[in-house]
């Protein structure tokens, strides 16, 4: 969940690691660092978002055309200064970055710890610096334990990068790891289960997290796969595989733009994001026929079909299975991918698995994958990020087309999400093109839900909420799934208590909750528009303060969000207005919406 970068080349690497840092920033943000060689190593970090520490430890001066740069979100170890990366061997001649959890670190420090290597701080990380080190001293190490000892023959082009695989061999978990050593123009590098991608540009080598930090330099990437180990130099890049010896990768042209990485006119990338909609749900459409004919043939003939996901993708699965439900009369089950393995035993070679992840790299999801395949089930990835472990893991492939979402929030990507699963549902019964008809009627829908003033009114409506410490929200059917997600959006962002209900629970206790005053948002459609009013008129007769969501002003409510009726489209349309009420409240309360704290936007750790 950290944020990596590395860069060599004929350029000097800090401005370029401090600006790929600050685009990787949505990763992690606890706190930052740098290393450069330049004849000697330098080491520069500390706590705090990189805007701040660029400053205070001038990071832009650090000399040197070779350094890695780290992002963190500490899962190992609390926020310090001797927790953030990059880490050093005890020589502080060799530093290291990385992404991942080493599942097996206290058993190697305990080894190392007895060979009388020191450690600065608790991170599982801080172990791969002392083992290359280990390495380069000529201690053999214990076999049989990391991840990738099954693997045959050496690196034999040097002494550091043959420390380097050996040390890595005995890593067990998940990892990206970039390493430098004093007195060597290269980086090594070498992933397993967390994203490093590189990008060549004719100055130099990039290494990152992601495509984001280098795209302003290059857009010809190679996506790395488990277990390869990368060593670039001044004359290029060699790559190895610690299972598979040698290998070639190829090289990928990346389609996003700088200008959609970037935050443009607007103050917040969670504001920019919101307002792309009216563009992104109709990209999520462009989708191949064939791939999509084949689904629906594997959806008919399969046996048991399940949507796995995490936070919005989840509730995108769930609104999933209601459509398919409704529109197609198909069967299908929800799962959190972190509790799919409660499912695994209804596994078999007929069943359907739709992994849904925007970033591809969320670990529940890629844990449920490598269930799937173990059990030989078929696989079918939705995600946004061309190149995620998740886009090559498939036996199919929807891409969202939604262009990067670099806020932590999901919101374009949900709703492109939820387009996806209203096309599945209509194509499996035959009405693809009225799918693509409706979706192009709501065009102008989303495009005046997210105009300045929707904002106004919403702003409006934040100013009245925004000292509020718990807000409820109830829906019925697809309004349920919508507030679901609407109640993640403003509690992950504003900090505010937020639940949703389906509405015939309220009656068996949350009702309790509801005293004089309290917000409860009713999500209504026409065709269930009786009930969930008879619900509103529950928490109405105990003094709650109803905001409706609908396309008409029903006198049980005492706020009114107008948005219109939309059909099986309601969950996008609906969905909106709650972005933006959740940002607004988050600025009214001096957040950073782009940053809620503790949260990270790629979760590469179970
Ligand atoms: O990249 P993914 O779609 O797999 O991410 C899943 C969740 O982590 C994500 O939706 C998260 O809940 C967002 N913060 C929601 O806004």
């Amino acid at each position: 969940m950290c944020g990596i970068i590395g860069y060599i080349g004929t350029e000097e690497a800090s401005p370029i690691l401090c600006q790929g840092l600050k685009n990787l920033e949505y990763r992690g943000y606890d706190s930052v660092g740098m290393a450069t060689v330049s004849g000697g190593l330098e080491i520069r970090k500390g706590v705090g978002k990189i805007d701040d520490l660029r400053c205070r430890l001038n990071f832009e001066e650090i000399p040197g055309h070779i350094g890695i740069g780290h992002t963190r979100w500490a899962t190992h170890g609390t926020v310090s200064f001797e927790n953030a990366h990059p880490h050093a061997d005890c020589t502080k001649k060799i530093a290291i970055i990385h992404n991942g959890i080493i599942e097996n670190s206290d058993r190697l420090r305990e080894a190392l710890l007895k060979r009388g290597h020191e450690f600065a701080g608790d991170t599982d990380s801080e172990v791969i610096a002392h083992l290359i080190e280990d390495r380069l001293n000529g201690f053999p190490g214990q076999r049989g334990a990391g991840d990738g000892e099954p693997g045959t023959g050496s690196f034999d082009n040097g002494f550091f990068e043959t420390a380097c695989l050996d040390a890595f061999r005995l890593l067990r978990g998940s990892y990206a790891i970039l390493a430098i050593k004093e007195g060597e123009d290269k980086i090594v590098g070498i992933r397993k289960d967390s994203p490093l991608v590189l990008g060549l540009a004719d100055h130099g080598t990039f290494f990152a997290s992601d495509v984001s930090p280098f795209l302003e330099w290059t857009k010809k990437v190679v996506y790395l796969q488990n277990y390869d180990f990368v060593v670039a130099d001044g004359k290029g890049v060699k790559f190895y595989n610690l299972l598979q010896g040698e290998v070639s990768r190829p090289v990928d042209t990346v389609e996003w733009s700088m200008e959609e990485a970037s935050r443009g006119k607007f103050e917040h990338f969670m504001l920019k994001e919101i307002s792309e909609q009216a563009d992104t749900i109709q990209r999520a459409l462009q989708q191949d026929g064939d791939v999509i004919e084949r689904i629906v043939d594997e959806v008919k003939k399969g046996f048991g079909v399940f949507f796995v996901g995490c936070g919005s993708s989840y509730h995108a699965c769930l609104t999933g299975t209601y459509l398919l439900s409704k529109v197609a009369g198909v069967h299908v089950n929800a799962v959190l991918a972190s509790e799919f393995e409660n499912y695994e035993h209804f596994l078999t070679e007929d069943t359907l698995v739709f992994a849904v992840s925007q970033s591809g790299e969320t670990a529940d999801v890629l844990d449920a994958v490598k269930a799937a395949r173990r059990k030989k089930s078929k696989i079918i990835g939705i995600t946004n990020v061309m190149g995620s472990s998740l886009s090559r893991e498939g036996d199919e492939l929807m891409m969202m087309n939604a262009g990067p979402e670099i806020c932590v929030l999901s919101t374009k990507t949900y709703t492109s999400q939820a387009m996806l699963m209203a096309l599945m549902a209509y194509a499996l019964c035959d009405k693809h093109e009225e799918c693509v008809q409706k979706a192009k009627d709501l065009y102008m829908d989303v495009y005046n839900l997210t105009s300045k003033s929707m904002r106004v009114r919403l702003k409006d409506l934040a100013k009245e909420l925004v000292h509020k410490e718990h807000i409820y929200m109830i829906g019925r059917g697809l309004q349920y799934t919508t507030a679901l997600e609407a109640a993640l959006k403003i509690k992950e962002v504003s900090y505010i208590h937020t639940e949703a209900f389906a509405g015939g629970e309220l009656k068996h206790g949350p009702l309790a909750l509801v005293e004089k005053g309290t917000p409860v948002f009713v999500f209504v459609s026409r065709d269930n528009e009786d009930r969930i009013v008879a619900n509103a008129q529950e928490v109405k007769a105990r003094g709650g303060y109803v905001i409706g969501v609908s396309d008409w002003n029903h006198r049980v409510f005492d706020r009114w969000i107008k948005v219109p009726e939309c059909g099986d489209l309601n969950p996008i349309i609906q969905a909106i207005p709650m972005q933006i009420l959740a940002y607004e409240l988050a600025v009214q309360r001096g957040l950073d919406p782009d940053k809620p704290r503790n949260l990270a936007k790629s979760v590469t750790v179970l």
